[in-house]
């Protein structure tokens, strides 16, 4: 069993992808982590962003993996562990770039399918790309207002300027940024996260949901 959670930055996909999988006692993926890995490994190495080959050259020698558990995900680079540098001031200024090369997309898209089910994908383009077939897809949004206010309780910084980050944030990632068909599409604007969580467990098929 599958369950795709995607949507926009800061939409609180991490924090309802870990409480929906949970609930159904699996662990959740995080992909954005392999694409930050990426571009961590890239940066590391004084690698162009925009180099395809060599970025795809760090990233098969690199022994990534990720491990996905139900209250977060590890990085790890052969042994060295990765997680703590992954949500870096540069790396979120570079993880757009590698995220955009198609050979890493492919190449990270293996890595998710090649781990063990059932789990709860958390992403862009989970439900479209990753896992079409998955058993249940869900959408979360929220205008980069909504975004911002709740950004700005984390970091003490003016919500406009956040505002300005996301809608620019949006626009690097938009090409991977739409709704699978037959997902349901939840603006959490008006929902706290126990509310989103609650939407989607009771959306879920009922042998799916385990209750
Ligand atoms: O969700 P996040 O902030 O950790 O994602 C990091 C970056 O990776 C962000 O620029 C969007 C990109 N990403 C993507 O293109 N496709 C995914 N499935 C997940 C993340």
């Amino acid at each position: 069993m599958i369950v795709t959670i995607d949507g926009v930055a800061a939409s609180g996909k991490s924090s309802v992808s870990s409480g929906v999988a949970r609930a159904l006692g699996v662990p959740y993926v995080s992909s954005g982590l392999l694409y930050r890995a990426a571009a961590l490994l890239a940066l590391e190495a004084g690698a162009a962003l925009e180099d395809e080959a060599a970025v795809l050259v760090l990233l098969e020698g690199s022994g990534l993996r990720l491990e996905p558990l139900a209250e977060g995900n590890r990085v790890w680079a052969g042994g060295r562990e990765l997680t703590p540098d992954l949500h870096s001031t540069r790396v979120d200024k570079g993880v757009s770039a590698v995220a955009s090369l198609p050979g890493v997309r492919a190449w990270v898209d293996a890595q998710l399918r090649a781990l063990p089910q059932p789990f709860v994908a958390e992403g862009r383009d989970m439900g479209t790309n990753v896992f079409p077939h998955a058993q249940a897809k869900f959408y979360l949004t929220a205008s980069p207002r909504v975004r911002a206010e709740r950004r700005a309780r984390e970091r003490p910084e003016d919500i406009p300027a956040i505002e300005a980050a996301l809608t620019k944030r949006d626009e690097a990632d938009r090409r991977q940024i739409s709704p699978a068909v037959d997902a349901l599409v939840i603006d959490t604007g008006p929902l706290d996260l126990q509310g989103v969580i609650e939407v989607i467990l009771s959306a879920l098929p009922e042998h799916e949901a385990g209750r």
